[in-house]
């Protein structure tokens, strides 16, 4: 995507030895690219959620393994590979692309014994899923497409409202984004749109992050608190729900940023449709039901006891409660399976139950 006409994406390496990355902290207020040199610092930027997203924390922790490679010693480059890919695994326990990027290695790594091997391999696995997640968010776009295209048709020459939660923009991902991938292709083919863009808090993903890419890319939204949802459903002013996915068990049932699942309980009482648009990359297969069976991470209470804002050129923080408040950060929340109108994916539309999830692995 662009960024004031410069094309960017959201990671890539700059030269043997480092990483780049968008700093996400510091969105929309600054625009900085951060250096990542060794597996350390990929752990810090995906646990201080300078990258975040489930799509593009795989691509960055598979990164990591390859500057393990490269900062590796000849004698004992199997343990320090195997030290890094607990450090990682260790570093965000909900989205599941991290796990996916990290078994990749693990599996291609398996049979090589020299160094410099096992380095062009990892560069090789990490630069294929970096190009993978790209294609992959192209083609959610491509695929959900159609579902904005019909409801266009119906409303003539009124805009469709998509309410979209949190960041699934493509900050989230490498390039395009998941839920945004079909609401960039829609605007860019002249339809009108209008997007409604909640997750206020915890970490105001998207009054920060969604805004920020929307109006860079030219196209209407506005930001509500996250309690609005319902509301404007029951007004008839959202014509459909898409979201991302941090993972998706077999089932159908989807995780992800704390507050989804009440944006489905109200999309589902006022018959607004539901969509979640997932890579492959971000279900799970191994787990059967997402409800109790998705590890949730729980952060620091301080992302609730304080917010971060602009003053006078500065990025600030400040309390918002009282000074010993017993706070409980829940990151992600699980949306049962049954209020899904559709998954979106690469491999196309997909009722989220195990069969037809598991035809998407087999086609
Ligand atoms: O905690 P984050 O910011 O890493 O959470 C990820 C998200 O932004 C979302 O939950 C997103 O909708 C799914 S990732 C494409």
């Amino acid at each position: 995507m662009r960024v004031d006409n410069v094309k960017y994406q959201t990671i890539w390496l700059k030269d043997r030895g480092t990483v780049q990355v968008i700093d996400q902290r510091k969105l929309p207020f600054d625009f900085r690219i951060v250096n990542l040199k060794s597996t350390e610092d990929i752990y810090k930027a995906i646990k201080e959620m300078v990258v975040r997203g489930a799509p593009l924390i795989g691509v960055t922790a598979s990164y990591g393994i390859y500057l393990a490679l490269v900062n590796a010693s000849a004698w004992d480059w199997k343990g320090q590979l195997k030290e890094a890919m607990e450090r990682l695994k260790s570093a965000r326990p909900t989205a599941i692309n991290l796990e996916f990027a990290l078994n990749q290695h693990k599996e291609r790594l398996a049979n090589i014994y020299s160094l410099e091997e096992a380095r062009n391999q990892a560069r090789k696995t990490a630069d294929e899923l970096l190009e993978q997640e790209k294609e992959s968010c192209r083609k959610i776009g491509e695929n959900g497409l159609s579902l904005i295209e019909k409801i266009a048709k119906e409303k003539d020459s009124e805009p469709v409202n998509i309410l979209t939660h949190c960041n699934a923009g493509w900050l989230a991902t490498i390039d395009y984004g998941t839920a945004t991938a079909p609401i960039y292709l829609a605007h860019d083919k002249g339809i009108k749109l209008h997007v409604w863009v909640d997750e206020t808090r915890p970490r105001n993903q998207g009054a920060r992050l969604t805004a920020w890419e929307l109006e860079k890319h030219g196209i209407p939204y506005t930001v509500i608190a996250d309690n609005t949802g319902g509301l404007l459903m029951q007004q008839g002013m959202v014509d459909m729900v898409i979201t991302g996915s941090d993972r998706t068990a077999a089932n159908g049932d989807v995780a992800n940023k704390i507050g989804t699942y009440l944006k489905a309980l109200a999309a589902n009482d006022n018959d607004v449709p539901f969509y979640v648009a997932v890579p492959l990359s971000s279900i799970d297969m191994n787990i059967e039901r997402g409800v109790n069976g998705i590890p949730i991470e729980q952060r620091h209470g301080d992302e609730v006891k304080y917010i971060d804002g602009y003053d006078k050129g500065n990025i600030t923080t400040i309390l918002l409660t009282p000074e010993n408040a017993r706070v409980a950060n829940y990151g992600f929340d699980v949306t049962p399976a049954k209020y899904v109108t559709w998954l979106i994916t690469e491999k196309g539309l997909c009722k989220p139950n195990k069969k037809e999830i598991k035809k998407l692995f087999r086609s």
